[in-house]
């Protein structure tokens, strides 16, 4: 029997590549296939789907985060959309405290000063850093991910967290976005990327921070506006920032990376070794499930 064929866009690890493998033909241009697995990075539009052609029946992004495909255009020609959610929350979660302690205890920055010869000695003032104990962290965006850096913050760190979401959740505080903003030591980011979040962090929001607190990004890039967020570094409106994500990735903004106050990180929140290996097992038995006639675990249209 012939194989169904499908299109990869970028290699993912083994652990998935091998389900899918023996079962369907790897095609070298998505024309005529019934499946599509892509990265976060791989934009899928209309144009894509049309090249496929009639017969595509499932896109399975390769991350939880799928604003890097038309849904609505997806939808419209009854494609399945497929996501890989839950496996990579306590990762992220881990990398975002990870930044929050990075920026805090400004580790990055000693690094470079170890490294460039100028640690001279123990000194009472050297690189003076702050404590997250009593802090209050604000996380906008209450979903998986926003929850286990709330739960690790909190039980681990002893912060005050306040969030904002539009879903209620009793176990923490909730507060407008403005109010986060006023309050909050570190600001922590959690939303999707939809029209509503774009620049949801730009000129006003950051004039509304403490001179002493931090903007810590793991979501998507556009959520903030970055040359709005360099102009805030640069003048000391806030303390620091630390960025996983950027709003042109892999670009910078101009003057991003001259600045001492911002830790990045190039995208690698969820890049574990265990958790890279589950988001592959799920994209492919997403696609599998698709081509098989089961409804996958999780469709996102
Ligand atoms: C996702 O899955 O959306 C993450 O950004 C990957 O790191």
């Amino acid at each position: 029997m012939l194989k169904k064929k499908i299109f990869i866009f970028n290699k993912i690890p083994d652990a998935g590549l091998k389900m899918l493998e023996s079962k369907y033909e790897f095609s070298k241009s998505p024309k005529g296939v019934e499946g599509i697995l892509c990265l976060l990075t791989d934009k899928i539009d209309s144009k894509i789907m049309d090249q496929a052609g009639d017969q595509l029946k499932v896109i399975s992004n390769y991350a939880v985060g799928y604003n890097n495909i038309d849904v609505e255009s997806a939808s419209k020609r009854n494609i399945m959309v497929t996501n890989t959610p839950g496996v990579l929350t306590n990762t992220v979660a881990e990398h975002a405290i990870g930044l929050i302690l990075s920026i805090a205890q400004r580790i990055p920055e000693a690094d470079r000063f170890v490294r460039a010869g100028k640690f001279k000695g123990w000194e009472p003032m050297l690189l003076l850093g702050a404590d997250l104990r009593g802090k209050t962290l604000g996380i906008i965006g209450m979903g998986r991910i926003g929850q286990s850096v709330a739960k690790i913050a909190q039980s681990g760190f002893g912060m005050e967290i306040i969030y904002y979401d539009k879903f209620k959740n009793d176990k923490y505080k909730f507060a407008p976005i403005k109010k986060i903003l006023k309050k909050a030591d570190f600001i922590s980011l959690h939303v999707p990327l939809l029209p509503s979040t774009r620049h949801l962090i730009g000129r006003k929001e950051l004039g509304l921070m403490k001179k002493t607190a931090c903007l810590i990004n793991t979501s998507r890039g556009p959520v903030i506006n970055e040359k709005a967020l360099v102009k805030a570094l640069r003048k000391k409106q806030i303390a620091g920032a630390a960025l996983d994500v950027f709003e042109n990735e892999p670009k910078l903004s101009p003057g991003l990376k001259k600045l001492d106050n911002i830790v990045l990180t190039p995208h690698i929140a969820s890049a574990s070794v265990e958790t890279r290996d589950k988001m592959a097992v799920m994209a492919a038995q997403n696609l599998i499930d698709a081509l098989e006639g089961k409804k996958p675990k999780n469709l996102v249209n």
